[in-house]
């Protein structure tokens, strides 16, 4: 194990849309702003800022539009934003943001939770929006959601994931991003998972969207690592979750993923002192104590 790890890695941030999306609590958008501005002052380039879904199914992400004029932007940054219909498209453009992530589950029972709609009846609906954000010169990423289980049906097959995703990577997505939405993966299924992928998508193609309900997100990644995938999501503090997949924790936490793959001379281009202090912004905006190891372990007490 370790003969082929990659020099650099680029990590995708998600906690301003999946950490801060299943927050009970209004969180006020002067906040979701600061916590931006925190995250891209720690050196990360790729944001997912926002959601532009309907607000009566996410009220948490009602002010998308307020959060992507107020964001003061750094030249260098990809802000991202989750879009769902045409109409989420269109909010997406008007917000000028640089990218927008479409989204469908692997399994139908989540996919329904999610977004009232078939697996069949979600892809006919990004029609208007895949091809249409790429000739407005946005780039598209797709999630394929609950591809190592399903908060309802369990099992997933991994081919039904992977036709998903070589569809939308047709459409026009540059990436498709795997998600353990509820964080049930481990290493032998992600490599299985992985090594089925990559038979028919180029590993720069994918992403890992590691949700670390039980812990097993990072061996995830090392496995993904070793596969030659450089594409990982991650949210400070590990903040997170899916309101429609009961039971789903934080993504792997971002000073996790940093930590670990600095300390195997693997580059991010992330502070990671920077990144600690990104976290205290989230907690603080919480309200709540966060449950990323690095976060509460600080990153400069090594002889504690
Ligand atoms: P629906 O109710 O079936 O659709 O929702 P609708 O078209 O009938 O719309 C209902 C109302 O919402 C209408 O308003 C629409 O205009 C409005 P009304 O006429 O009743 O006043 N509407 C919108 N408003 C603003 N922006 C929009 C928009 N679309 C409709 N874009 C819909 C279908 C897809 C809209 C809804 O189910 C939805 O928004 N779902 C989003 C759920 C969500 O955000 N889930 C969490 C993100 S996914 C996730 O976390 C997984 C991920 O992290 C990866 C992983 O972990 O695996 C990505
Ligand atoms: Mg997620």
């Amino acid at each position: 194990m370790f003969d082929a790890l990659p020099k650099s890695v680029s990590i995708y941030e998600v906690s301003p849309r999946d950490g801060l999306q299943n927050e009970g609590a209004q969180v006020a958008t002067h906040a979701k702003v600061r916590l931006v501005e925190a995250l891209q002052d720690a050196g990360l380039k790729r944001i997912e800022v926002t959601s532009f879904v309907s607000p009566k199914w996410v009220p948490q992400m009602a002010d998308a539009d307020q959060v992507c004029e107020m964001l003061e932007r750094r030249e260098g940054v990809v802000y991202s934003a989750l879009v769902p219909n045409a109409t989420g498209l269109k909010r997406a453009i008007a917000a000028n943001v640089d990218e927008v992530a479409v989204f469908l589950s692997a399994s139908e029972k989540h996919n329904r939770k999610n977004v009232n709609k078939t697996v069949g009846q979600t892809l006919k609906a990004f029609e208007p929006v895949i091809g249409p954000a790429v000739e407005a010169g946005l780039r598209v990423r797709g999630y394929v959601s609950t591809l190592w289980g399903c908060p309802y049906e369990g099992e997933v097959p991994p081919e039904r994931g992977l036709e998903i995703a070589e569809e939308l990577l047709r459409a026009g997505c540059y990436q498709v991003s795997l998600g353990d939405t509820i964080g049930v993966g481990t290493p032998l299924q992600t490599r299985r998972i992985l090594e089925l992928f990559l038979k028919s998508i180029p590993a720069e193609k994918i992403a890992l969207h590691l949700h670390d309900t039980r812990g097993t997100a990072l061996a995830n990644v090392l496995v993904g690592l070793e596969m030659g995938i450089t594409n990982f999501d991650a949210s400070v503090g590990g903040l997170g979750g899916c309101p429609y997949a009961p039971g789903a924790a934080g993504n792997l936490a971002t000073e996790d993923l940093v930590y670990t793959l600095h300390g195997m001379g693997i580059e991010t281009g992330v502070d990671l002192e920077k990144l600690w202090q990104a976290g205290q912004v989230a907690e603080a905006i919480v309200g709540r104590e966060l449950p990323g190891k690095v976060h509460r372990a600080g990153v400069r007490s090594l002889a504690g």
